[in-house]
This record gives C-alpha cells, sequence and structure tokens, in this order.
C-alpha cells in the first residue's frame, strides 16, 4: 500500500509520515530530502540557480540526478531513517541550510530532474507498503496510490511550527536562538509555496482524489489518527475480500 502525502512547506507532512509509517510497520521516504540533495550537489559544482538557468547549469543538474544514487541511514533503535547520502557522502545537515532552501526551488522546477528522481521513488514505492511525503505523490509519482492526503495550514501556521522547531533545534544543541526571525521564516514560506504551485513541472495541487486535511487547528497526534483511520478502511474492503474467498476455496475436493 502506498500512502502519499502531500503539501506545502510546514505543512507537518515530515512529523506526520514518519509517525504513520512507524505505527503502521510501512517504510518512509522523504522525497523533499531527495530534491534537496540534488540541490546541495548544484551549489557545490558552483552552478548558475538564477533564471533563466544557463544549458550547462540544466545538464549538470539533470547528471547529477541521474547517476548520484540518493540512499538514506537508520540509526539504531530508530524506525525511520535518520541519514541521507548522495552518491555515498552524508549531507543530512547540509541539506537543511537556508542556501538550500532556496537552491532547491530552480533545482525542482527542471524537468529532467523531477523525471530522474520521480523514477527512484517510483523503484523505492514498489518495494512495499510505503509512506511517501512531498509535493507531486498523489498526482505523478504514484497517481493510483490507495490513500492520498493533502496536509494543509495557514501559511502563517507553518511559519510559526517552523520557528518553534528551530528554536527546539538551537536550544538543544546549546546555541543562541534569539537572532531567529519568524516574519522571515514566514516569508520564505510564502515564497516557496509560490514557486512550488506555479512552476510548470508537477506544480504543487491536491490531487482530485486526495482527502483534504487542514491541520490548523489539530494537533499532531490528531492528524496522525486521523490518516491512520484512513489507511484501515482503505485496506479493509481487500481484507475482507480476501476472507470471504476463503471458505469458498476449503470447500474445493
Ligand atoms: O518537503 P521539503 O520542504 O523538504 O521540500 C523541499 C523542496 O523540494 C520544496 O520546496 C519543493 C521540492 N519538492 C518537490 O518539488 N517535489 C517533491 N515531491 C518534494 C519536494
Amino acid at each position: 500500500m502506498i500512502i502519499a502525502l502531500d503539501g506545502p512547506a510546514g505543512s507537518g507532512k515530515s512529523t506526520v509520515a514518519k509517525l504513520v509509517a512507524t505505527r503502521l510497520g510501512f517504510a518512509y521516504l522523504d522525497t523533499g530530502a531527495m530534491y534537496r540533495s540534488v540541490a546541495w550537489r548544484a551549489l557545490e559544482e558552483g552552478l548558475e540557480l538564477n533564471p533563466p538557468l544557463p544549458d550547462e547549469s540544466i545538464q549538470a543538474m539533470r547528471r547529477i540526478a541521474a547517476d548520484e544514487p540518493i540512499t538514506f541511514g537508520y540509526l539504531p533503535g530508530r524506525a525511520t531513517p535518520s541519514q541521507v547520502f548522495i552518491n555515498g557522502r552524508e549531507v543530512t545537515t547540509q541539506i537543511r541550510t537556508p542556501a538550500t532552501d532556496v537552491a532547491v526551488s530552480p533545482v525542482s522546477a527542471e524537468p529532467g530532474v523531477r523525471a530522474a528522481l520521480t523514477e527512484q521513488q517510483r523503484v523505492i514505492g514498489h518495494a512495499g507498503d510505503t509512506v511517501m511525503e512531498g509535493r507531486d505523490i498523489g498526482t505523478v509519482v504514484f497517481p493510483d496510490a490507495e490513500l492520498k492526503v493533502f496536509l494543509t495550514a495557514t501559511a502563517e501556521e507553518r511559519a510559526h511550527r517552523r520557528y518553534q522547531q528551530n528554536v527546539e533545534k538551537a536550544r538543544s544543541a546549546g546555541q543562541d536562538y534569539n537572532g531567529l526571525d519568524e516574519d522571515a521564516i514566514l516569508a520564505d514560506i510564502q515564497r516557496r509555496d509560490t514557486a512550488d504551485s506555479t512552476r510548470a513541472a508537477a506544480p504543487l495541487v491536491a490531487a482530485a482524489d486526495s482527502v483534504l486535511l487542514d491541520t490548523t487547528e489539530l494537533t499532531i497526534d490528531e492528524v496522525v489518527e486521523r490518516i491512520i483511520a484512513l489507511a484501515a478502511a482503505r485496506r479493509e474492503p481487500l481484507q475482507t475480500t480476501a476472507a470471504r474467498r476463503e471458505p469458498a476455496e476449503e470447500q474445493r475436493p
């Protein structure tokens, strides 16, 4: 079973997707981390990323996406991956910097990059039950996913959550968090909302058959419980059919 979880930046997708995957014993795939890894390599290569992108940048990012495999690492005791590697190099923290936040928009708008990463995502999803989160999972990567959920929340609420997450991260690393600026986070979220939903290739839109969940007023646990209930309801008809078939088969000579 594929559970496709799409939505804008800061909608709580990652937190929710990891919890749902852990509860159901499904694999978890963060497709945003894949686009971020290619963006990080584009920065490392010093590619020109301002529009209009030169041909050289386009060819180089396509080559990175097609030739440099992205893999995930598990830390002991964790059911979902904690590390990201591109071509065997760990980039877990590097792909979360503000520079990568900016570079990922032009990189993820490039159709050649999307085609290469979509292919990798389908291979991973076909390996077994998976919760896959991103922007285009229900529309492009797995249009036949058994369950599609589109998470939303107001931009202000998403910025507030991101800000609190960053404060927590800085605090637990013993760093100063007074300089963190919620307005700057909101501006970045609004910039990415516009870039993600107006690009020509696989724009961020809810699939027509997705369940829309506005999480503005919901806790993480409430969102997780709703998705688990939806997944159980989607699975039930399959199990009922199988259960009905069994006695008939037993009666065969
Ligand atoms: O989920 P995230 O914020 O880490 O994703 C980073 C960027 O990658 C996001 O701004 C848009 C892009 N992305 C995408 O285009 N398609 C996906 N399936 C996942 C992410």
